[in-house]
């Protein structure tokens, strides 16, 4: 914004409670050269703001960008579901997206070889709906227990500060239900050109319920619409030589340039007796569903249209968290998933707040009556004199119990059921993947393990050689040969 010499009002430097800011250069002194005196209101001001400003970054997809847009209908799926977002052909619903690295920290840089995440929020009449998803299919896990340890091998190791190829892989090969997200990160999708270029998946098992109230089991698929473009290594180390944030330029530039990205949104839909019956793990978040069995159903068209005018408020602010869920759409048994239903909105009140959903960016855009009061930075009248207990004898906080789903029966026994003795199969599908590869991108699978796993030692290489010859012996061969092993 140019100085112009005649500021206007609304220019005008006030302190934050709007006193006029004499004189924003100089501090006051005794004396030109003499002590500050305590008085100078405005720069203990500014100093005690400056402490304030950072807030926690995300304890995971701490970099990203952000982008409001438009969700429209363009297939009628309500055979399915009686998501009120979902219920007319043509009807639009106002949305926000966020898109992230998932390892490195708020200053990290974008083009690294790391899975992406894919997360977006619908406004819709009936609350907002937030599809928290990765650019990928599966996960490196199906027990929540090992989320917070993934993390830690991921991330910096506790002595050095550096990123350890020997933490990162010795718990991947440990964990052979990794092998399926390990083999699409390591492949040639593993570094996306840019946000636009890659597709969003909600990756866990949902459930849709339909006006009749009949459950189905649904797989969320975005698929863009600017076709899939991805770095090699060699591409992504000289981009991040010279523009550390070349997926935050692409969006942006794009949205400014009018150049709107879009994807589309397809399912898969399973009938929920079909879970019984399917010979692999519905609600196992290391495996997809196979196309041949439960086709891609098209639903409807994600455009981003409108860049944030203030990143922090907006993007930095945001959260997205999987128990945002409205009448219509639901959950599944994955145990993951009922973990994340926990996780995302009990790290937002300690990284945002406990009233983070007034929050423009996170606020609903229906009427919101919860109930709850209080708490710090309540800005919203906050309920005012309403009787705030329920039940009372003046119909006050009426439940709402249309809203019903059909019971999900349960059965088993509590215990620390293995997973892993329930289903030994981790190989099938990442050797399906990988047989699905042409020559030259099982190659580049070979070769970007090979420097990945860069000074990890020979025990732990050699066990994910053995791994993935568990999947195809071709695949074990390869990376064997791009190890020189
Ligand atoms: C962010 C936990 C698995 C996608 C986060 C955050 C937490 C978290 C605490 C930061 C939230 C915030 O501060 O706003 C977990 C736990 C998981 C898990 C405990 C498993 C037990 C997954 C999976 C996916 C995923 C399976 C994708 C399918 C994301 C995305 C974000 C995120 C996209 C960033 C959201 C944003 O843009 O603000 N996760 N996560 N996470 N997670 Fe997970």
């Amino acid at each position: 914004m140019s100085r112009s010499p005649e500021a206007s009002k609304e220019i005008a430097l006030t302190t934050a409670f709007g006193a006029p800011v004499v004189d924003n250069q100089n501090s006051l002194t005794a004396g030109p050269r003499g002590p500050l005196l305590m008085q100078d209101v405005w720069l203990i001001e500014k100093l005690a703001n400056l402490n304030r400003e950072i807030i926690p970054e995300r304890r995971m997809h701490a970099k990203g960008s952000g982008a409001f847009g438009t969700f429209t209908v363009t297939h009628d799926i309500t055979r399915f579901t009686r998501a009120k977002l979902f219920s007319a052909v043509g009807k639009k619903t106002e949305m926000f997206a966020r898109f992230t690295t998932v390892a490195g920290e708020r200053g990290a840089a974008d083009a690294e070889r790391d899975i992406r995440g894919f997360a977006l929020k619908f406004y819709t009449e009936e609350g907002n709906w937030d599809l928290v998803g990765n650019n990928t299919p599966v996960f490196f896990l199906r027990d929540p227990r090992k989320f917070p340890d993934l993390n830690k091998a991921v991330k910096r190791d506790p002595r050095t500060n550096m990123r350890s190829a020997t933490h990162n892989w010795d718990f991947w090969t440990l964990l052979p239900e990794a092998l399926h997200q390990v083999t699409i990160v390591m492949s040639d999708r593993g570094i996306p050109a840019s946000y636009r270029h890659m597709h969003g998946f909600g990756s866990h098992t949902y459930s849709f319920i339909n006006a009749q109230n009949e459950r189905f089991w649904v797989k969320f698929h975005f698929r863009t619409q600017q076709g899939i473009r991805n770095l090699t290594d060699a591409e992504a180390s000289t981009l991040v030589g010279g523009d550390r944030e070349s997926h935050q330029r692409d969006l942006y530039d794009a949205i400014e340039g009018g150049d709107f990205p879009r994807w589309t949104l397809y399912v898969q839909v399973m009938p929920e007796a079909d879970a019984q019956k399917v010979p692999y793990h519905p609600f196992d978040l290391t495996k997809v569903w196979p196309k041949k069995d439960y086709p891609l159903i098209e639903v409807g068209v994600m455009e981003l249209d409108r860049n944030p005018e203030n990143f922090f408020a907006d993007v930095e602010q945001s959260a997205f968290a999987p128990n945002n869920l409205v009448p219509g759409i639901g959950v599944s048994p994955d145990k993951v998933l009922q973990a994340r239903l926990f996780a995302y909105s009990d790290a937002q009140r300690y990284r945002l707040g406990v009233n983070h959903h007034q929050i423009p960016v996170n606020a609903a855009r229906c009427p919101v009556h919860s109930n709850h009061r209080d708490g710090a930075m309540r800005v919203d009248g906050n309920y005012g004199g309403t009787l705030h207990y329920e039940p009372n004898s003046f119909g006050q906080w009426q439940e709402q119990p249309d809203h019903r789903e059909p019971p999900l029966g349960l059965r088993g026994d509590a215990d620390f059921w293995n997973f892993r003795e329930d289903d030994a199969d981790y190989y099938k599908q990442p050797g399906d993947l990988f047989r699905l590869m042409a020559p030259a991108q099982q190659q580049a699978l070979f070769e970007n393990t090979a420097r990945a796993m860069g000074d990890a030692p020979e025990f732990i290489k050699r066990r994910h050689i053995g791994n993935c010859a568990k999947a195809d012996p071709a695949y074990g061969a390869g990376v064997a040969r791009a190890l020189g092993l």
